[in-house]
């Protein structure tokens, strides 16, 4: 698949090279231009190019978002058409990792929220829970798969996004739908709290008893 990110930071950065090694063309973007991000392309090696947001949305079959929340409305604005784009909703509604960093919402779910603002795109929320470091060092060492929530409302979209988390080495654990379910994983939702990769079964159990 031709992979598209909206974002080239720590978010961007983490899950480009576990794309590529699933064998996905990933093409990542920013605000400053593609010129700004060669060294990036360099140190990233093959497989990873750099574009313009739009050119990116052009070109992607999906598109991960992974830019600051506060960034976030300007930037899917600009880079123009989001309809019939499967979109993985990999943001937070936080300025920074301290729990006064969260940002109020008035009680929706933040990927509630981005879905109103990129209309006829099929929204899936997920990597945006998982400690970047712990999702970075791979699998647990016993071998088992990270358990990997995600949600959303789209049946042909949700198969997208489990099969690339599939390819990155996750468990897909599907939550449910992109309002209900995103505030399970969404900031602050009981699903958010664990810092660490759950393995599949453990993840299911704890999903069992908040339903
Ligand atoms: N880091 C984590 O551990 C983590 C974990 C889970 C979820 N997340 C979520 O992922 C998102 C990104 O986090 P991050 O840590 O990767 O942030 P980051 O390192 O600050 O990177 C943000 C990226 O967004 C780009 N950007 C900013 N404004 C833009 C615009 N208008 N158009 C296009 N690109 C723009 C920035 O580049 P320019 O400034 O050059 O445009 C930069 O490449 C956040 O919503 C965060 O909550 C992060």
């Amino acid at each position: 698949m031709a992979i598209g990110i909206l974002g080239a930071g720590k978010m961007a950065q983490m899950l480009v090279p576990k794309l590529v090694s699933g064998g996905h063309h990933v093409t990542i973007s920013n605000s400053r231009g593609p010129e700004s991000l060669q060294p990036l392309i360099q140190q990233l090696g093959s497989g990873v190019s750099a574009a313009t947001p739009e050119q990116m949305l052009a070109e992607a079959d999906v598109v991960i978002l992974a830019t600051p929340w506060e960034k976030t409305p300007a930037a899917l604005a600009a880079a123009g058409s989001w309809a019939g784009k499967v979109v993985i909703d990999a943001t937070n509604n936080r300025r920074g990792p301290r729990p006064e960093d969260l940002i109020d919402i008035g009680g929706k779910g933040s990927s509630e929220v981005i879905a109103q603002m990129v209309p006829g795109a099929h929204v899936v929320k997920t990597f945006n829970y998982e400690p970047i470091p712990v999702f970075a060092a791979g699998l647990p060492a016993e071998g088992d798969s990270g358990a990997i929530f995600f949600s959303g409302d789209d049946a042909q979209a949700k198969a997208t996004v489990a099969q690339l988390i599939r390819d990155l080495g996750g468990e897909p654990i599907d939550v449910g739908s992109l309002v209900e379910g995103g505030k399970l994983h969404g900031m602050g939702g009981p699903l958010s709290l664990k810092l660490k990769l759950l393995a599949p079964k453990e993840a299911k159990a704890l999903l069992s008893t908040l339903r």
